[in-house]
């Protein structure tokens, strides 16, 4: 059965030159791209993505930051895509627990710039993939 997840490449990986690379990877793993687009955040977009860490210490600057250029975003579909993705990007700080071999593992140092997003459960993605493309 196949799944469908949203993920982003965040403004510190389209400046680092690392799309073609995160994208390389989610294909070579057989998953397919069902939408991409290269877009600017707009902040009310942004509240809501990240709505469940309103309230959080970072959430002020989790917002700057995935505000402060441009973002690859994509709907990824295949088999177990959501987890297939989460395990591709590797654990939340890119140090202590994404694993190298995976995106944040090989190329990240810090939580804020770590560089990509996944979906996290079959209910966040659906409300995503709702939110950046609801012409889907
Ligand atoms: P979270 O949803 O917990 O992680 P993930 O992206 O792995 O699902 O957090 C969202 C983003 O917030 C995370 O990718 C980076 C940022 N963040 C911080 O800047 N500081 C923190 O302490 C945490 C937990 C997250
Ligand atoms: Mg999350």
């Amino acid at each position: 059965m196949s799944e469908r997840t949203l993920v982003l490449v965040k403004p510190d990986g389209v400046e680092r030159g690392l799309v073609g690379e995160v994208i390389g990877r989610i294909e070579r793993k057989g998953l397919k791209l069902v939408a991409l687009e290269l877009r600017q955040v707009e902040q009310q977009l942004a509240e809501q993505h990240y709505a469940e860490h309103d309230g959080k210490p970072f959430f002020g600057s989790l917002l700057e930051f995935i505000t402060s250029g441009p973002v690859v975003a994509a709907v990824v579909e295949g088999p177990r895509a959501i987890s297939a993705f989460r395990q591709l990007a590797g654990g939340t700080d890119p140090v202590d627990k994404a694993a190298p071999g995976s995106i944040r593992g090989d190329y990240g140092l810090e939580v804020q710039y770590n560089l990509v997003h996944g979906s996290d459960s079959a209910e966040s993605a659906e409300r995503e993939i709702k939110l950046w493309f609801p012409e889907l």
